[in-house]
């Protein structure tokens, strides 16, 4: 018998406010019709004044809890992948641990910037595989509207607040086969030569100040296509999948434009999309678990299906994974 990481729940959560493309355009130089064609955004949501990324976190992780109709306690590991936390330490995820009234176990961050989802669902199935740990929170949690500069018209229309999150099982599950359950393969990547590119200028160690979120977006983009489809690539040959088998395809949401080159380039349909920056915006570590959501909610994501799922970001980082849901 094999262990897998198996899905039992997933939940969301985003702010109240919602600003629009035209509210931006209100405020500094932009028009909706340009970041629409350029990204494909037409809003995103941004938290209130008070509102933290660990409370987006544990909103989103009760409603993962109620959907895998678990019992909170039995939660033995929460992975929190996350580039905004509250503060520098100790971990937002042990604020999140607090806030779900658990105490024992492990709670930790991970920063992968918009790869983080896929690298916390990495390590915490690993932890699950290895029989460290037997259930885990996944979360991807994001505040990025304190991180942008909001006269920088070439990021602050690019990114939104929001929290996504999977309850994962440790299973015994068949022969170790595509048809069972669960986390199937994830393949990470990292390649620091780019790290320039998109990043932050502050930190604690060298300016002593948060910082902005910096980005030659021309570039990024033009790593992103090539850098999605190696670790997909490297996913369907772990397993013997492919763009036909897969049933969803969850990127991370970043643009619409390197989302549908990805598929196009993989011969993933059209119809295997699932799509959330024209509402979400980027929301990095969040984007893909608030995209899973809104597909299991809307009945597209079902019991069985196969679900693929990919990020690139800042580092650079990228990542795949596959998922019997
Ligand atoms: O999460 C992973 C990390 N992030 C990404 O994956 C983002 C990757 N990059 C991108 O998505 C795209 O590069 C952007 C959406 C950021 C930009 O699109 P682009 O087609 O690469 O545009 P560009 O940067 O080449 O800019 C084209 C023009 C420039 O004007 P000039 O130099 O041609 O006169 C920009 O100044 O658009 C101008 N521009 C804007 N105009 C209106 C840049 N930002 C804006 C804006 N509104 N917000």
């Amino acid at each position: 018998m094999t262990i897998r990481s198996v899905v039992l729940g997933c939940g969301s959560y985003l702010p109240q406010r919602v600003v629009t493309n035209a509210e931006l355009a209100s405020r500094i130089e932009t028009s909706d019709d340009w970041i629409v064609q350029r990204t494909g955004i037409r809003e995103r949501h941004v938290a209130a004044d008070g509102e933290f990324t660990s409370h987006l976190a544990i909103n989103a992780a009760r409603a993962a809890l109620a959907a895998a109709d678990i019992d909170p306690q039995s939660i033995d590991l929460i992975v929190l992948g996350t580039s905004t936390p509250d503060n520098t330490f100790p971990a937002t995820a042990v604020a999140v641990q607090h806030g779900l009234g658990i105490n024992h176990g492990a709670a930790f961050d991970l920063q992968a910037v918009c790869s983080g989802f896929v690298f916390a669902l990495a390590t915490a199935d690993n932890f699950l595989r290895s029989r460290s740990f037997k259930r885990a929170l996944v979360i991807g949690a994001e505040t990025f509207s304190r991180i942008l500069d909001w006269n920088d018209r070439t990021t602050c229309v690019l990114f939104g607040d929001g929290a996504g999150a999977l309850v994962l099982d440790a299973q015994e599950q068949g022969g170790g086969t595509a048809a069972d359950r669960g986390v199937l393969t994830t393949h990470l990547r990292s390649d620091g030569r780019h790290k320039s590119k998109l990043y932050v200028d502050g930190g604690p160690s060298s300016t002593q100040t948060v910082g902005h979120l910096r980005m030659e977006g021309r570039e990024v983009f033009k790593h992103a296509v090539g850098m999605i489809t190696d670790v997909i690539v490297d996913a369907f040959e772990a397993t013997g999948q492919s763009a036909e088998t897969i049933d969803w395809f969850v990127p991370h949401q970043a643009n619409k434009r390197i989302i549908d080159a990805s598929a196009h380039k993989l011969h993933i349909a059209p119809e295997k999309v699932v799509l959330t920056v024209d509402r979400h915006g980027n929301t990095s570590a969040a984007s893909i678990p608030l995209a899973l959501d809104v597909a299991v909610k809307d009945g597209r994501i079902k019991k069985g299906d196969l679900v693929l799922l990919e990020a690139m970001g800042g580092g650079f980082t990228w990542g795949s994974a596959l998922v019997r849901w």
